[in-house]
């Protein structure tokens, strides 16, 4: 479009007739505009908070967001003949380009000045306003001012910066997260995605896109946990005792050097020296050389309080080794020797064979080894991006953030935070995006919180979680915050990085096959007067029961061979008991 042709379509687009007021105050990045005499309740064109603007400037159009509207103040306003007044925020301006093209740009070169004339913005305008190019652009939903127009954020900042989703229980964090993933899938089919999912409700949303790992499935040998998270899991989230912790912390690296040594008693006689290993390298080692050094050491003991430490230590690994549910990490461990490079193939689809996703479904592990188990998890996705230099993009997203994260350091376990904040701190130099989810902002480690650069704000009741978020955005954003209690489901506001400007917008609707928990609680929950018989109960039963057996069984029975205990038998009539959406799930 020629230069001169665009000015003429600003000016008649921006033709008196179609005014609704006039600037009559500007001030820094705000302005208040006189609202014609014509605008009654009811009104087609009555101007309301979050309303677009257009003010007609010199040489552009000042794009404005309604903070407020009133019909007192200022009492000025009415002296002058206007019907009342709004309160608007300066958020940029569409100019046009040399090439004749029209575009938007944050920020405003050319302010106001008092008299202008005040229009709502086009179709187009607000296209041009929130367009953000075919290449980069997401589509996620649609604009909440016009529901005709897409709303899209920018797929590369999203990911590279971190973003976070938060809002309270129900308002559709999880289904906005599958939203973003099936489009972020969509635009960069070749981006890995680890997603942690402690409550099992994501198995179904990505049909075959995704793989689900379980406790029945998941193979994460015990020496690919460090020393803390060994330490963790054989005191079974409960501090160690010290003189314990010692000893293991003298053997473990001993161990790993007796790794590579022929035949059991070769390795145990010959002399262990300085093993160049530290208790966190994550090389094999075996449990039967850790159990006989210790035995050794014992051995050599003459003291019996010594003695009796150490004694206590061999029971305890005993007990966690021998523990069925612990299966994950002890069964067949030293099996097949250094497995490492196939399980983090495995978790982190390397290569993605056409299934860039794994969902780590939590619920079925001890309460007491999930933290841990996050941490490894945590720990070896960056690791993996660090040591390979960011060859190959993942993105970690972690629901319910908030406990693995806490804000409180005497909450939660130290290493898990630590995995996630070294993702948050440096992961966008090795390729490794973090995604937050959590209902409590507030609750959340802030200084992981702030290094995620595009939220998805949606509705947050309680004042401390909104007073975190308020401090998170820029202040021309803070004002839009006054919206998020009165937020619907699926509405949200996105800020940051990934969009051009604030944005209220609603998440795509989802189909039913695609919603996370779409056995919804809600279905359940207002079932109450379902008819419950004896043969319902042993059904739970038996399911509860076959979350705590071992995974050989569980396997076992895959497989079509006979168990050799009876195991959870029956499966359940999903559309009778669809209120046990989690098998073997200790609710949070
Ligand atoms: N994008 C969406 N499409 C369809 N339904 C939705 C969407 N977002 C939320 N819902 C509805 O709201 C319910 C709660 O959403 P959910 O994502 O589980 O919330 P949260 O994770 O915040 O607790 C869903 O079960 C679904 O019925
Ligand atoms: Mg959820």
């Amino acid at each position: 479009m020629q230069p001169v042709a665009a000015q003429r379509l600003i000016e008649e687009s921006f033709g008196a007739a179609d005014a609704i007021g006039r600037v009559i105050l500007v001030r820094g990045s705000t302005a208040n505009i006189g609202l014609k005499r014509d605008q009654k309740p009811g009104d087609h064109d009555r101007v309301t908070v979050g309303d677009f603007l257009g003010i007609d400037t010199a040489g552009s159009r000042v794009i404005a967001v309604v903070t407020e509207a009133s019909l007192e103040s200022p009492p000025t306003a009415k002296e002058y003949g206007f019907a009342g007044a709004s309160c608007v925020d300066l958020v940029g301006e569409i100019r046009v380009k040399a090439d004749g093209e029209q575009c938007f740009m944050r920020g405003v070169s050319r302010y106001p000045s008092l008299g202008d004339a005040v229009r709502r913005i086009s179709k187009d305008e607000l296209r041009l306003v929130y367009g953000i190019g075919e290449e980069e652009g997401m589509e996620i939903g649609s604009l909440h001012h016009d529901v005709g127009v897409d709303a899209s954020v920018n797929i590369d900042d999203m990911l590279q910066k971190h973003f976070a989703v938060v809002g309270t229980t129900g308002v559709g964090k999880s289904s906005g997260v599958a939203v973003l993933l099936h489009s972020v899938m969509e635009k960069r089919p070749d981006l890995r995605i680890f997603l942690i999912d402690p409550h099992n409700e994501y198995g179904r949303c990505f049909g075959d896109r995704a793989q689900t790992m379980t406790p029945a499935n998941l193979r994460l040998p015990f020496w690919l946990f460090n020393f803390e998270e060994i330490v963790d899991i054989i005191y079974r989230g409960r501090p160690g005792l010290d003189e314990e912790i010692e000893i293991l912390s003298d053997v473990i690296p001993l161990a790993k050097q007796l790794y590579g040594r022929g035949s059991r008693s070769e390795r145990l006689s010959a002399p262990a020296g300085d093993s160049g290993y530290t208790v966190d390298t994550p090389v094999p080692y075996r449990l039967t050389d850790l159990i006989s050094l210790v035995d050794q050491r014992m051995g050599k003991l003459e003291n019996l309080s010594s003695r009796s430490t150490h004694g206590k230590l061999l029971q305890r690994i005993s007990s966690v080794v021998n523990d069925p549910r612990y299966a994950f990490m002890f069964e067949g461990a030293n099996v097949g020797g250094d497995t490492m490079a196939s399980v983090i193939g495995q978790l982190f689809r390397l290569p993605t064979d056409g299934r860039p996703m794994t969902i780590m479904q939590l619920a079925g592990f001890p309460a007491e080894t999930v933290d841990s188990v996050v941490s490894v998890l945590g720990r070896m996705a960056f690791d993996f991006g660090l040591w390979s230099d960011g060859a190959l993009p993942l993105l970690f997203v972690c629901e319910e953030a908030h406990r693995y994260a806490s804000a409180n350091r005497d909450l939660g376990f130290g290493p898990t935070r630590r995995a996630i904040s070294r993702i948050a701190k440096e992961g966008r130099k090795y390729g490794v995006f973090l995604g937050l989810v959590s209902q409590r902002p507030a609750e959340l480690d802030s200084t992981i919180l702030s290094q995620c650069s595009t939220l998805f704000v949606m509705r947050l009741a309680n004042e401390r979680d909104q007073a975190i978020i308020r401090s998170a955005v820029s202040d021309a954003a803070a004002s839009l915050l006054s919206f998020v209690p009165s937020l619907g489901t699926r509405e949200v506001f996105a800020f940051g990085e990934g969009v051009a400007l604030p944005t209220r917008l609603n998440f795509k609707q989802l189909r039913s096959e695609q919603l996370p928990q779409s056995e919804a609680v809600s279905d359940a929950g207002s079932d109450f007067g379902r008819t419950v018989d004896q043969s319902f109960i042993d059904v739970v039963i038996d399911r509860w029961r076959g979350a705590t057996l071992s995974n050989r069984l569980r396997m076992s029975e895959e497989n079509g061979d006979q168990p050799p205990a009876k195991a959870h038998s029956k499966p359940l009539d999903p559309d009778r008991y669809r209120i046990l959406k989690k098998p073997g799930a200790p609710s949070q």
